[in-house]
């Protein structure tokens, strides 16, 4: 009881002393719970608040095995993941596709003019005009669009019309301020950030829809084709000359400034990787007769890694729930258990766990926080990094977003579980990168990864744990694979691409790829 201010104890006729606790830390709120809690004379029993405390530590150690990965562990993972990439490779619809993107070699820094960059890939859309100054410089205009949840559950062919709609009206207002010459039909990079298997660099099949879109009659066509039938319908000036997806393109704006880059990765709302690999290297390609030391960008797709059999990540009962209640089953097996979408909902359904076991927020009303995905990965981020002792940024998102009261104790305890689910994504992501370090020889001579993504960037301590987990997959040579905070991928890359893709075909190179 001691730790909960504005406990106080009465004597009921019945020689019983009562003793409540506020459920709050406040003493003048006016809808907390009182907990009652019978002490008999002379022997002191604890109360409910020692007792849920003492449960909740209970729980935080069973929690602590359960999201914990040894470095014996990660290694496992590393190796299986490997064989995946390896597979991948040598074989097409492998549940890591390595899907070849056309992309070949590094560019320049050279590349020049004006390009037009869509970028569909989780929660916005965006348009861009980038300027490609050459020597790695570059200007960028661009608007952003929020996608609904209708939307990505609209007609596909909708979701393409939509995205023409906006570049048309960006294309409008640039021509209106003179940045846009009238008559101009700019080439255009599309990055389309899911699965897409690509028999040249401005087609793609959608494998499948994932981060929660399911946009009917996408899945099996040509995006590409859908895209420029919406902007031909609504006569929009734009040429579709690449297809992307964010990883490559960050693969590639980074590299354009950072020539250390070998590797990029996206640990956003979902996440993914690209690397460069040889084309001798990459048997399911010997068809296409490709110059054998040529490289070319592949885009691992790896948040299928473990897909439906689920042979080697180490899945809790929540990550369970999360899958099978997911519009796609089965699918994205690593990305479930590490991208943006998914971690706030890891955490409310261990929350929502311990309330029905009665071991939080006993006698408030929870119904806000039992609406699935109501618990945003944001506030992981925000528990993590408040800087209070009291954890008063903890408060008002259970407050505000929840209507619910918190003890010291209760969020210390959701800190802690913040920290074990985010630890295991950043540590799961390093084994991700470790594979690639591994399978392409990395290790020795280092390397840089570009990252990018809302969990790398604003999750406090991400990238330090993947770090630290590095080193405990490769030990001190682990120091030598560094990430940093990439280029935008999805516009200047895409940029990039759109530009390195017109000169390939300017010097008749692999024309029809
Ligand atoms: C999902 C997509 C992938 C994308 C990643 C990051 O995994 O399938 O294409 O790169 O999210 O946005």
């Amino acid at each position: 009881m001691a730790d909960r201010p504005g406990g106080t104890s009465v004597t009921p006729p019945t020689g019983h002393t009562l003793a409540f606790t506020r459920s709050s830390d406040q003493d003048d709120l006016p809808h907390a719970t009182k907990r009652y809690q019978y002490i008999h004379q002379g022997a002191l029993i604890a109360t409910y608040a020692d007792s849920a405390n003492r449960k909740m530590a209970d729980h935080l150690r069973k929690f602590e095995t359960m999201f914990t990965l040894t470095p014996q562990r990660m290694r496992m993972i590393v190796e299986a993941f490997k064989d995946a990439l390896e597979t991948g490779l040598a074989k097409r619809d492998q549940v890591v596709p390595m899907i070849p993107t056309y992309v070949f070699g590094w560019p320049t820094g050279k590349e020049t003019g004006n390009y037009l960059a869509v970028d569909l890939g989780g929660t916005n859309l965006r348009v861009c005009l980038v300027t490609l100054q050459g020597d790695g410089k570059f200007e960028i205009t661009q608007s952003k669009y929020r996608l609904s949840e209708e939307q990505k559950q609209d007609d596909g062919q909708l979701l393409f019309d939509f995205c023409a709609e906006c570049l048309k009206a960006f294309i409008d207002l640039n021509i209106e301020s003179g940045v846009i010459e009238n008559d101009a039909v700019l080439p255009l990079g599309f990055t389309f950030s899911y699965p897409c298997s690509q028999d040249r660099i401005d087609h793609g099949e959608l494998i499948r829809w994932t981060k929660g879109f399911g946009a009917p009659n996408t899945e099996g066509h040509d995006v590409v084709a859908m895209f420029r039938k919406s902007l031909e319908k609504l006569s929009v000036p734009a040429e579709v000359v690449a297809l992307t997806c964010d990883t490559t393109g960050t693969l590639i704006a980074s590299h354009y400034v950072n020539p250390k880059t070998k590797i990029a990765c996206i640990f956003g709302t979902g996440c993914n990787a690209a690397y460069m690999e040889y084309v001798r290297d990459i048997p399911k390609l010997t068809a296409l007769n490709i110059d054998p030391n040529a490289e070319i960008a592949i885009n691992c797709e790896w948040g299928a890694f473990d897909s439906f059999e689920h042979e080697h990540l180490p899945r809790t009962k929540y990550d369970l729930v999360i899958d099978e209640t997911s519009n796609k089953p089965g699918e994205q097996a690593f990305e479930k258990l590490i991208s943006g979408r998914y971690l706030g909902e890891i955490l409310r359904l261990i929350i929502c766990e311990l309330i029905d076991e009665g071991v939080i927020f006993l006698g408030q009303n929870t119904y806000k926080v039992e609406i699935p995905y109501s618990f945003d990965t944001a506030f992981l981020s925000l528990m993590e990094s408040d800087p209070t002792d009291e954890l008063l940024m903890i408060i008002g998102i259970f407050t505000h977003f929840f209507a619910l009261e918190t003890t010291l104790a209760e969020r210390q305890f959701f800190r802690a579980l913040a920290k074990l689910v985010g630890r295991r994504a950043a540590r799961l992501s390093a084994c991700g990168i470790a594979a690639i370090v591994s399978k392409m020889g990395y290790l020795e001579e280092g390397c840089a990864v570009g990252a990018d993504g809302s969990l790398y960037n604003k999750y406090p301590g991400f990238a330090d744990r993947v770090h630290e987990g590095l080193q405990d997959i490769f030990g001190e040579k682990g120091r030598n694979i560094v990430t940093y905070h990439a280029e935008d991928g999805s516009g200047i890359g895409s940029a990039i691409v759109a530009a390195m893709t017109k000169i390939r075909k300017e010097a008749n190179l692999y024309n029809d790829l």
